[in-house]
C-alpha cells in the first residue's frame, strides 16, 4: 500500500505518535525495514538518498523497493531523503516517490549553508512541482549562522520559531525538518534535545515536525519530542550499526570455521547468505524497537 507521506504523518498527528522513516541502501536493508513493519503492523516511510542511487543503478533499487511495496500489507510512503537541488527532486518524482525532501538549508556540497532567501527559492520551486503531482514535501529550516558573529554556539543549527513560521508561509511545504539539537550519525555522548524549541515551533506553525538524526537520541527524549509535535523520526545510522556489527561477528565466525577446515583439510565454505541473513535480522530487530518507541506499532 503506497501512500503519501502527508497521509501517514496526518494520522500520526491525530494519534499523537511519530512515523519512523528508515533509510534503505540495498536489498537486505530494504527487506529488514519491510519485515519489521509487517511484524509491528506499523505504517512507515522508506527513504532513499540521492547518493544511494549513485551507488546502485536507480532503476534496480527502485524496482526492488516497489516490488516490496506491492507485497506490503501496511501503508508505506516512498521518500527522497535530503534532495539538495531541483533536478534531484524532479528525478525522484519521475521514479514515482510519494514524498520528497528538498533540503535547501545547505548547498549541493552538503556543507555550505544557503541563505534564508536561497532556501526559500529552491524549496518553493520544488514544492510547486511536487504538489502538482500530489506528492508530499519536507523542507528544512535551520539556524546555520556564523558562531560568534550573530549566534552563540548553543544556538547554532537550532531552528528559530519565527523563521520556521515564515518559512512555511513562504514555501508551502507539508512537513518541516527542524534543528532541535540532533545531529546525523553517531557521536560521543548524547545529544541535548531542546524540547523548549520543539514546543515553541510546534505551537507557532501547527505543522508536523521532523526529527533528523534519530540515532543516539535517548528514548525518553524521543518520546518527549513526539509528545510535543515531532511526527516523523529519521533513522539511518542505527540500521547501519546493527548491520555492520553483525557482519563483523559473522565474518569472524566464518574465519574461525575456515581455520578449522584448513587444520582438518576440510572445505572452506563461502556463503554470502550466511553473513547477510543475520545482518538483515539484526537490522530488523533494531527497526522494530524504534517503531515501538515511536508509538507507530499497531497503527497500520
Ligand atoms: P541518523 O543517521 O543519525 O539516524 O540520521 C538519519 C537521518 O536523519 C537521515 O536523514
Amino acid at each position: 500500500m503506497l501512500v503519501t507521506g502527508k497521509e501517514l504523518v496526518g494520522k500520526a498527528e491525530k494519534g499523537n505518535y511519530a512515523v519512523g522513516a528508515f533509510n534503505a541502501v540495498n536489498m537486505e536493508s530494504a527487506q529488514s525495514i519491510f519485515a519489521a513493519a509487517e511484524e509491528e503492523r506499523a505504517p512507515f516511510i522508506l527513504q532513499i538518498t540521492a547518493t544511494t542511487l549513485k551507488y546502485t543503478n536507480p532503476k534496480e533499487l527502485v524496482a526492488l523497493v516497489k516490488a516490496l511495496i506491492e507485497r506490503a500489507s501496511v501503508p508505506v510512503a516512498l521518500h527522497l531523503d535530503h534532495g539538495r537541488d531541483y533536478a534531484t527532486v524532479l528525478k525522484f518524482l519521475r521514479f514515482g516517490f510519494t514524498s520528497v525532501m528538498i533540503d535547501g538549508s545547505l548547498q549541493t556540497d552538503g556543507k555550505t549553508a544557503r541563505t534564508y532567501e536561497e532556501n526559500v527559492e529552491i524549496t518553493r520551486k520544488a514544492t510547486e512541482a511536487a504538489h502538482l503531482l500530489g506528492v508530499t514535501v519536507e523542507g528544512e529550516i535551520g539556524r546555520l549562522g556564523q558562531i560568534g558573529v550573530d549566534i552563540t554556539e548553543e544556538d547554532a543549527a537550532l531552528t528559530l520559531p519565527e523563521e520556521a513560521e515564515k518559512f512555511v508561509k513562504d514555501t508551502g511545504v507539508d512537513l518541516v525538518a527542524v534543528g532541535i539539537g540532533t545531529h546525523h550519525g553517531l557521536f560521543k555522548g548524547k545529544p541535548i534535545i531542546r524540547h523548549d524549541r520543539v514546543k515553541e515551533i510546534a505551537e507557532r506553525i501547527k505543522m508536523p515536525l521532523v526529527m533528523h538524526g534519530g540515532t543516539g537520541v535517548a528514548d525518553e527524549d524521543v518520546q518527549k519530542a513526539i509528545s510535543l509535535g515531532i511526527r516523523k523520526v529519521n533513522i539511518d545510522t542505527e540500521i547501519r550499526v546493527a548491520f555492520i556489527e553483525t557482519m563483523k561477528k559473522e565474518i569472524k565466525k566464518m574465519d574461525d570455521a575456515h581455520r578449522q577446515a584448513d587444520a582438518s583439510e576440510g572445505i572452506r565454505k563461502y556463503d554470502i547468505r550466511k553473513i547477510l541473513g543475520p545482518c538483515r535480522e539484526a537490522a530488523k530487530e533494531a527497526i522494530a524497537a524504534k517503531m515501538k518507541l515511536f508509538g507507530s506499532s499497531g497503527k497500520a
